[in-house]
């Protein structure tokens, strides 16, 4: 069966990139082939890990192209060009239109720090996800990989996984466990499971 083109949008550090990238090497993926990552902004550091694996990138710089309308113009050819099967947003920080949502139906997932329909929808990434937790004094929290639709982590969920929040925790202690325990595991293994499914 011939593997899954996959595309991997992100904007920050990259660290879900990474266990993607690493998924991929130890076998964890093995129906899929990231082979492009895009950027919305100049300065992500998931681009250099991307460099560093040998895989394509290419910075779409949302400010620089003068909005998100050009953005998903540019990014539509990139993904043609490229023949992609899957988009992945990893620690993707901007907002698809319903326009480019629906193009790609069930054909574009998302990790979010949080077990949805908790602490998600607009305004709620990073930290922020974090903090709202520790506020309303939640036992468990997680994170969730979703199908990306019209509405704001509203996509068909499909895995998530608790964590454990320790007393005392602060946002960046829930992140960092959220991270290791949920997101690096949770994702590939999703990127796996709908690769397998994607029978184009
Ligand atoms: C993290 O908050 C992660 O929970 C969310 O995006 C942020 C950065 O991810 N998915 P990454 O390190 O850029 O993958």
């Amino acid at each position: 069966m011939l593997k899954k083109r996959i595309a991997v949008l992100v904007s920050g550090g990259g660290t879900n990139l990474a266990a993607l990238l690493e998924a991929e090497k130890s076998g964890v993926i093995s129906s899929g082939h990231i082979v492009l990552v895009v950027s919305d902004r100049p300065r992500a550091y998931a681009l250099e890990r991307a460099q560093a694996a040998g895989v394509k990138t290419c910075l779409l710089d949302k400010k620089a192209l003068g909005g998100q309308q050009e953005f998903e113009l540019q990014l539509q050819k990139l993904l043609d060009e490229e023949c992609i099967h899957l988009i992945v947003l990893a620690g993707f920080l901007s907002i698809l239109s319903s326009g480019f949502t629906r193009r790609y139906e069930k054909r574009i997932i998302n990790i979010h720090p949080s077990l949805i329909p908790a602490f998600c929808g607009p305004g709620y990434y990073g930290l922020k996800v974090h903090e709202e937790a520790l506020k309303r004094g939640v036992k468990l929290s997680g994170a969730t990989v979703h199908f990306v639709n019209e509405i704001a982590d509203g996509g068909e969920i499909i895995a998530q996984q608790t964590v454990p929040v320790s007393p005392g925790d602060t946002p960046q202690s829930l992140q960092q466990r959220i991270m290791e325990q949920a997101e690096w595991k949770l994702l590939p293994q999703a990127v796996e499971e709908v690769c397998r499914a994607i029978n184009d």
